[in-house]
């Protein structure tokens, strides 16, 4: 079967003016599956957010490709949403307003970009908040706000950076469980960037470890736990060997930057 997305031999040097080369992918190999949930964890600098950009199509790598479908992408399309650890909310929206842009940008007509709205921000609870502007709201409500926008479109694709970084750990526990709810109502192919080990292991059908800089892939580690996944599923043995072994690989690669 042929991966739904699918990264080959990635590379990317960044060349910024008047200073040095920063190599900051090498040999990444990524393949995710239609509707499966993928994650990329990985040493801070070793090229996650870059990858996703090249998914997204806003970078193009200097070296492999990446297929969506079969297909090489060579910019930006309807089929891929990105979800940004800072929410990436316009200060000047409403929430409903923000939701829109993407229905908006794409000339969907007034009435049915409403609808759909209005839905997406049912699904993500936060109704009676529309007309609410994103410094009236908590971190996490605002994180829903950029999580409503992304799917508005109904991408096939939702590129997720960090999405729940910045929140407080309950509410991130809250986020991750209504992440998987969607994530299983829709269908979405989800890939997933987080620093945290045991969101990887709980969200994922696969974790795809990157080495230290310049990001290659180390190890693929498949999470065969049941779903649908609920908290206490966290404190069995199973899962606790799971993020053991997700653990055991991330550590070598965090010694390599600090040696
Ligand atoms: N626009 C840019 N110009 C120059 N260097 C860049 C640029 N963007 C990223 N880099 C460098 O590329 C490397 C990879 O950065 P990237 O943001 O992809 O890492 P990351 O894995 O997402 O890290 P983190 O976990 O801290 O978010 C870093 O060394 C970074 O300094
Ligand atoms: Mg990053």
């Amino acid at each position: 079967m042929i991966p739904y997305i699918r990264a080959r031999e990635i590379g990317l040097t960044f060349r910024p003016k008047n200073r040095e080369p920063v190599r900051a992918i090498k040999g990444l190999d990524v393949e995710v599956g239609r509707g499966e949930f993928v994650t990329l964890v990985g040493p801070s600098g070793c090229g996650k957010s870059t990858f996703l950009n090249i998914v997204l199509g806003l970078l193009r790598p200097d070296t492999g490709e990446v297929q969506i479908d079969g297909r090489r992408i060579t910019g930006p399309g309807p089929e891929r949403a990105m979800v940004f650890q800072e929410f990436g909310l316009l200060p000047w929206r409403t929430v409903l307003a923000n939701v829109e842009l993407g229905l908006e940008l794409r000339a969907v007509p007034a009435a049915e970009r409403h609808r759909r709205s209005l839905e997406l921000i049912q699904m993500v609870g936060l109704t009676g908040f529309e007309r609410h502007y994103p410094h009236e709201l908590s971190g996490g409500m605002k994180q829903r706000v950029g999580l409503a926008r992304a799917l508005a479109t109904d991408p096939e694709v939702l590129l997720m950076d960090e999405p729940f970084a910045a929140l407080d750990a309950q509410t991130r526990d809250l986020m991750q469980t209504e992440l998987l709810q969607i994530w299983e109502k829709s269908k979405k192919t989800v890939l997933f960037v987080t620093h945290s080990i045991e969101e990887a292991a709980y969200l994922s059908d696969r974790v795809v470890i990157i080495s230290a800089r310049p990001g290659r892939t180390k190890e693929i580690i498949k999470i065969d736990l049941p779903r649908p996944r609920d908290y206490e599923m966290r404190l069995t043995p199973q899962f606790n060997d799971l993020k053991l072994r997700i653990w055991e690989t991330i550590k070598e690669e965090l010694l390599v930057r600090a040696g």
